[in-house]
């Protein structure tokens, strides 16, 4: 097994660099995460945060990082956060891999799903933990957010969500819903709006707020006049 896999799963228009991490947590499961580009370049998702966050908002904790050498993004930032072995590999665990999707059940509630996703939130900084759902044509990927020692290297509901999903090799996606039972409102951050953006530019955002309301946007109108630019032309 080779890293090809993983790395054709990656999202990077902008570098053409695809970057591939294996996570195998402490009880011996294995979490897969792609590099994530975004036209604000600064809001890239490496590879090796993709893989610990997975695995973080799965209930695992990151034991061995198998990587394809060891340059990658953030590698020794998430290494050292969870005393976790890095394991440089030409022949990846990529057999071993948790599949993440989810399918709705027919008495599918989503906003019961949400509110009991909240609690596998990891928010030791905020107590302010967000669920997302990521819905695509066979089902539906899990998110929330997560939180380490740096603040920094956190990461949104959202993005955890879209993290699996793409990892997973999906890149069309249908809507996505969002719920926080803290907030006065659910509402993407602005680095989700601008990541949002560009993974599902005209979908329909479900935000499903603490007071058991729901509002619906098209994303495109949750970011009006957004950063695009011909001259970084994928
Ligand atoms: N957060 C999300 O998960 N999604 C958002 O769109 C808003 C912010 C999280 C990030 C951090 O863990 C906490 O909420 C406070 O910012």
């Amino acid at each position: 097994m080779s890293w090809k896999l993983l790395l054709n799963h990656a999202y990077v228009p902008y570098s053409k660099q695809a970057e591939a991490c294996i996570v195998e947590s402490t009880n011996g499961l294995f979490y897969g995460g792609v590099r994530i580009e975004n036209i604000s370049y600064p809001l890239t998702i490496p590879a090796v945060q993709a893989a610990c966050a997975i695995c973080l908002s799965e209930g695992e904790v990151p034991a061995k990082l198998y990587v394809p050498h060891s340059n990658l993004d953030q590698l020794h930032f998430w290494s050292n956060e969870f005393d976790a072995q890095i394991v440089e590999t030409n022949t990846p665990p990529i057999d071993k891999l948790e599949d993440l999707s989810c399918k709705p059940a027919s008495n599918f509630d989503e906003l019961e799903r949400l509110e009991t996703l909240l609690d596998a939130a990891i928010t030791p900084n905020s107590d302010f933990p967000v669920s997302a759902l990521l819905f695509f044509k066979d089902g539906y990927f899990e998110g929330v957010n997560i939180e380490v020692s740096e603040w920094s290297e956190g990461i949104c509901a959202e993005r955890v969500a879209l993290a699996k999903a793409i990892a997973a090799g999906i890149q069309k996606f249908d809507t996505l819903a969002v719920h926080t039972r803290k907030g006065e409102v659910s509402s993407p951050c602005g680095a989700c709006r601008q990541v949002i953006a560009e993974l599902l530019p005209y979908h329909t955002i479900k935000l499903h707020h603490s007071d058991g309301t729901l509002s619906e946007h098209l994303s495109v109108d949750l970011l009006p006049f957004s950063f695009k630019s011909e001259a970084l032309n994928k």
